[in-house]
């Protein structure tokens, strides 16, 4: 077992990367030296498939956090566990939004932890301008048009307008 740990994994389907997300991996860099944002390939929270391919997400992540020193992006297929264990990072850390969040998020904390008890789940509290930011409330304002300037990069903006036009 790590000690102290170096090395922490930022991990979510990131369809696209919110100014939500970069608000915790900023915070997640301040709790450790170094921090891999994992993209993984598989579904989201609601079951269905991603909007952006997992390449189109990782770009899209890449750009967003170019300048984050001993922050790096990487996708990943499969099990989170197998994936941290292989990148030798020691633990999670996901942001907690509200309540709603809460429920979700420990089940995944209590399925990883059986599946490998060395990697703990940290949680950080979003903050509060950034609260009711999700992926899906983007996408689905961007679809019909509206603004998300306010709630994405400016890369991510672009990407979207593209994809919806
Ligand atoms: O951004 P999200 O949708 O909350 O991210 C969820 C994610 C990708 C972190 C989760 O679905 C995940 O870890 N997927 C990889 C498969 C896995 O390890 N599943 C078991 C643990 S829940």
């Amino acid at each position: 077992m790590q000690t102290v740990i170096e090395h922490a994994l930022v991990p979510g389907t990131f369809d696209p990367i919110t100014f939500g997300h970069i608000d915790v991996v900023t915070r997640a860099r301040r709790l450790f030296p170094r921090v891999t944002v994992a993209v993984a390939a598989s579904i989201g929270k609601n079951g269905s498939g991603p909007t952006f391919s997992l390449e189109e997400r990782v770009e899209l992540a890449r750009e967003a956090l170019g300048d984050l020193d001993g922050v790096e992006v990487r996708p990943f297929r499969g099990l989170l566990v197998d994936f941290a264990r292989e990148e030798g990072a020691g633990a999670l850390v996901k942001g907690l939004r509200a309540m709603t969040d809460f429920e979700y998020e420990l089940q995944q904390a209590d399925l990883n932890y059986r599946l490998d008890s060395d990697l703990e789940s940290i949680f950080v509290m979003s903050a509060p301008q950034y609260g009711y930011i999700s992926s899906s409330v983007v996408r689905q304002i961007a679809s019909f048009g509206g603004d998300v300037s306010t709630l994405v990069p400016a890369n991510v903006v672009a990407a979207l307008r593209e994809h919806y036009k």
